[in-house]
């Protein structure tokens, strides 16, 4: 995710835009672009061979449907309201509504597939010109993660973890990352130092409150996913 941000710190926009608007819907990534994110974070998940994107594996949550999304039809699906009338989106929905005015973080939430549907689809963008540097791919799942590489290693990835595993250094490096998306609370000088050394970004998530945002990039931390892109911004004096 190394585009985009003239001071070079990334406000990269949680779901799109959560803060404002019904989570990863077309309307979440139009608000956040139009708020001034450098990028936006989608969550995306494989239902036979539809992308579409959806934080939970259940519907509860964000729409008005009941139980688990793989239990659906990908029709039935599209009838749900996730919100202020918003359809569940595909990703490329999002990729055309986005259309290259910001960076794309594509976070893979379902394993086993998931990985060749997304560079199937990525490949077609790359074709029409979309920058691979305006693209990154990111998961919790490494392996997953690692099989995209080797299918479209010109695709950055960015190794997502919740806590510092023992050896993270290693298996960002064993996958050729571009970063480390790590939750904030476990940010700290000696990591970012470390990920630097090897050359990775360091993006921390979800950072909502200004002294946060400050805080953290003044640690050095070269972006953040934020429900809030405007408040952020508006921290750094970005806008
Ligand atoms: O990619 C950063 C962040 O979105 C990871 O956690 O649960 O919000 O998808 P989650
Ligand atoms: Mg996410």
């Amino acid at each position: 995710m190394s585009a985009g941000a003239a001071s070079g710190f990334l406000v990269i926009g949680h779901r799109g835009a959560r803060g404002h608007a019904p989570e990863n819907t077309l309307l979440s990534i139009d608000i956040g672009i139009k708020l001034g994110a450098h990028w936006v974070e989608l969550d995306v998940q494989q239902l036979g061979d539809e992308l579409l994107l959806m934080h939970d594996l259940r519907l509860d949550r964000t729409t008005n449907g009941r139980g688990l999304l793989a239990e659906y039809t990908f029709e039935e699906l599209r009838r749900l309201d996730a919100g202020q009338g918003q359809q569940i989106p595909t990703l490329q929905e999002a990729l055309d509504l986005v259309d290259q005015r910001v960076g794309v973080n594509i976070e893979l939430k379902t394993w086993g597939g998931c990985a060749s549907a997304v560079a199937r689809v990525l490949r077609d963008y790359l074709a029409d010109g979309w920058p691979a540097e305006r693209l990154q791919v990111s998961s919790f799942h490494l392996p997953e993660l690692w099989e995209f590489r080797q299918l479209l290693p010109e695709v950055p990835v960015g190794a997502l973890v919740c806590g510092v595993p023992l050896d993270w250094a290693g298996a960002a490096a064993e996958l050729g990352a571009a970063s480390l998306n790590i939750s904030d609370e476990f940010v700290d000088d000696k990591l970012v130092t470390d990920a630097h050394a090897r050359g990775l970004k360091v993006y921390a998530y979800t950072v909502n409150h200004p002294d946060d945002v400050r805080a953290l990039r003044a640690q050095g931390v070269d972006g953040i996913f934020t429900d809030f892109p405007d408040r952020a911004l508006k921290a750094i004096g970005g806008r």
